[in-house]
């Protein structure tokens, strides 16, 4: 069924909400344009004091000694898992990920070996990733997905008793905590995107972050060409800066992020507390020790339980004017690109991509839209629902 047809439908082509309200929303404030200003004005444009600034401060709020700014989520991850990961070796991977996770292993000359998520909480645990794990393993990527940190102690152990290396991806996750503690404080390194629908941006971005001195100097070498000193090329190396317009914007936007993350979990709070008095939707299930930040709010539609399958209730909600994503319609093992990986059973991530989808939780929703939301999942339930 279209969209149009399902709000047909309901009753008769009237939308709850008057306009659509968008998944993400991105806001640019006067502070934040007079810092890019600024360098517009004095003309230095490439890397220089504004991104070690950045770097510095970034780092320090998620919990690590060093940042190292570049030009993506995906140049971060590539970096990090060239300086951390032996040469040639075998990775554990997340199956339920944002594709570059995966890819960037291969670009990076590792071998991915996919590692199948929790039904509920979408992440990957070490009794998945000790399924996975061979005599050739030497390391682990766990992905903090949609802002909700992986259970990193039982990782650590992991890790610790197996003698692995491991990068996050935090790409999702910036001001998440576990235990209390900043994710980037864990692991040899992680990784985060400053792409614009992420709870922070600089427009296109990222940034590693790492307690090790080693990890940090590798990556610094990296992203510049490879060059140690002025024209002196010791690596083969990239062009993976991060320009001072980008990292002004970074500084202006690192100081609303507190109060964009509260904005975010109070608004997942009325979501859930909402949804949990319907039938058949279920959102990502949060742990007591994790401090979830939501850059997505995701939730399972109990499949068989409706009339219609998951994109079916996403047309639904587009026609009431609710913009839904669907993050991610594939696991990494349906993906084209990954079919020459060895088959291992992954059903839960497999089973997972048919059935979840996101809805609005970013913190530029008004009270308005978050209780027209509410009133539009309420409707597609009560239609729908079985
Ligand atoms: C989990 C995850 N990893 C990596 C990336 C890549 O980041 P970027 O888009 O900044 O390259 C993203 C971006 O969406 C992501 O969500």
């Amino acid at each position: 069924m279209t969209g149009q047809t399902e709000r047909l439908a309901i009753d008769g082509g009237r939308s709850i909400a008057p306009y659509k309200i968008p998944i993400s929303r991105v806001r640019i404030n006067r502070m934040e344009r007079d810092l890019v200003d600024q360098v517009m004005r004095n003309g230095t444009l490439r890397e220089g004091q504004l991104t070690k600034q950045f770097s510095e401060d970034f780092a320090k709020y998620s919990g690590a000694q060093y940042g190292s700014a570049v030009n993506s989520g995906t140049a971060a991850l590539f970096l990090a898992y060239c300086a951390v990961f032996p040469k040639g070796s075998e990775v554990l991977v997340s199956n339920f990920t944002h594709v570059s996770t995966a890819s960037m292993l291969v670009a990076s000359g590792l071998k991915p070996k996919l590692v199948d998520t929790d039904e509920d909480t979408y992440l990957i645990t070490c009794e998945a990733a000790e399924k996975s794990r061979s005599a050739a393993t030497k390391g682990v990527v766990p992905v903090h997905l949609f802002g909700e940190p992986v259970q990193i102690r039982k990782i650590s152990e992991f890790v610790s008793d197996y003698h692995l290396k491991v990068v996050y991806d935090a790409a999702q996750a910036h001001g998440a905590l576990c235990d209390g503690t900043p994710v980037g404080f864990f692991g040899d390194a992680s990784c985060y995107s400053f792409y614009p629908t992420k709870n922070m941006t600089t427009g296109e971005g990222g940034m590693v972050v790492t307690q090790d001195s080693g990890v940090f100097e590798r990556i610094e070498l990296l992203k510049n060409q490879g060059q140690s000193s002025k024209y002196w090329h010791t690596a083969i190396g990239y062009n993976f800066r991060m320009s001072e317009m980008q990292s002004a914007l970074g500084r202006g936007q690192l100081q609303s992020l507190e109060e964009f993350n509260m904005k975010r979990r109070a608004n997942a709070k009325k979501l859930s507390d909402a949804i949990s008095k319907l039938e058949g939707l279920h959102p990502q299930e949060v742990p007591p020790n994790v401090f979830h930040v939501f850059h997505q709010y995701s939730l399972k539609v109990d499949l068989g339980r409706f009339k219609m399958d998951r994109d079916g209730i996403v047309a639904a909600l587009e026609a009431e004017n609710v913009s839904c994503g669907v993050h991610y319609p594939h696991a990494l093992s349906q993906q084209p690109i990954f079919s020459q990986l060895p088959k291992t059973k992954l059903p839960n991530s497999e089973a997972l991509s048919k059935m979840i989808f996101s809805i609005p939780v970013h913190p530029h929703l008004s009270e308005k839209e978050l209780d027209w939301e509410i009133q539009a999942l309420t409707k597609v339930v009560y239609a729908y629902y079985k």
